[in-house]
């Protein structure tokens, strides 16, 4: 993970940048969260403990409202969990300051989610490098950057359509580019393919593996489709409030 300077925290780097491809990238320690709805409370966790190695390819599956995207919310530090910790290259997300959250959010961390949201009047290529610019990145290095990362993505033809023109597969291969700009090492989806059809799906599901290899990414995806998730490393079961290995996948352990 490239890292400005100004952090005090020493957060690993990322395995295509260090070099570094084994050992523990993220455990989950007793995580909680409760909601409150109305009167009542829910706790979609209720004692999640997951250990997680470098280059590992996770799915979670589960029913509706079991609390998948809760889950990657507190793994993505979106929110903050009611008790439990995070700890992401042996730092406990619960200890950072503000500005190393935002760093650990901007800079170790892909996101990509069901719906895109990428923004429809700017251009593929401005939406991909929307991250850098954000950060200060210089707009032609920004946008040099987001060409090379929309090539991988096959999109190479569309770098200047704006995005609200594509196709929903395509723009989800935006959503991917876009996720992968800032050298993620933690890959994080939330059904990412949910709103495609059986082909696209497919296609997008082929994309994120390959760039999981390419990137030396570790991955963890929530999803419905039960034979996608199937072809992870592991697939977890969220359920009740916990993480299980599944039934039938190809599991040894959490
Ligand atoms: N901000 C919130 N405030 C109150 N309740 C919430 C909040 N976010 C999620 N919930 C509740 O927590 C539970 C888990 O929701 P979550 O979206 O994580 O489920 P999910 O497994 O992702 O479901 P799906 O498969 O439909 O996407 C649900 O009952 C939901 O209503
Ligand atoms: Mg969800």
């Amino acid at each position: 993970m490239r890292l400005q300077a100004s952090s005090s925290v020493a957060f690993d780097e990322s395995p295509a940048v260090s070099g570094s491809k084994s050992g523990e990238l993220l455990r989950v320690e007793s995580l909680r969260k409760v909601f409150a709805s109305g009167t009542q409370e829910i706790a979609p966790l209720d004692g999640v403990d997951i250990c997680v190695e470098r280059g590992e390819m996770i799915a979670i599956v589960g029913p509706s409202g079991a609390g998948k995207s809760t889950f990657l919310h507190l793994l993505a530090a979106l929110d903050t969990p009611t008790s439990g910790e995070v700890y992401f290259a042996g730092n406990s997300l619960r200890s950072l300051a503000e500005a190393e959250l935002a760093e650990y959010r901007n800079r170790a961390v892909g996101l990509v989610w069901q719906r895109h949201h990428l923004l429809p009047d700017f251009t593929a290529s401005e939406n991909v490098a929307m991250p850098l610019l954000i950060q200060g990145t210089p707009v032609g290095c920004a946008l040099r950057e987001a060409s090379e990362r929309l090539a991988e993505v096959g999109l190479a033809d569309v770098v200047e359509h704006p995005a609200g023109r594509l196709s929903g597969g395509e723009q989800q291969r935006v959503a991917i580019a876009r996720a992968l700009v800032n050298v993620p090492s933690l890959l994080l989806a939330d059904e990412p393919t949910g709103d495609l059809d059986e082909r696209n799906a497919e296609a997008i599901f082929e994309l994120m593996q390959r760039l999981h290899r390419s990137h030396q990414l570790t991955s963890i995806f929530a999803t419905h489709n039960l034979s996608l998730a199937r072809r992870a490393d592991r697939v977890l079961n969220l359920e009740h409030g916990k993480l299980a290995p599944a039934g039938e996948a190809r599991v040894t352990r959490v």
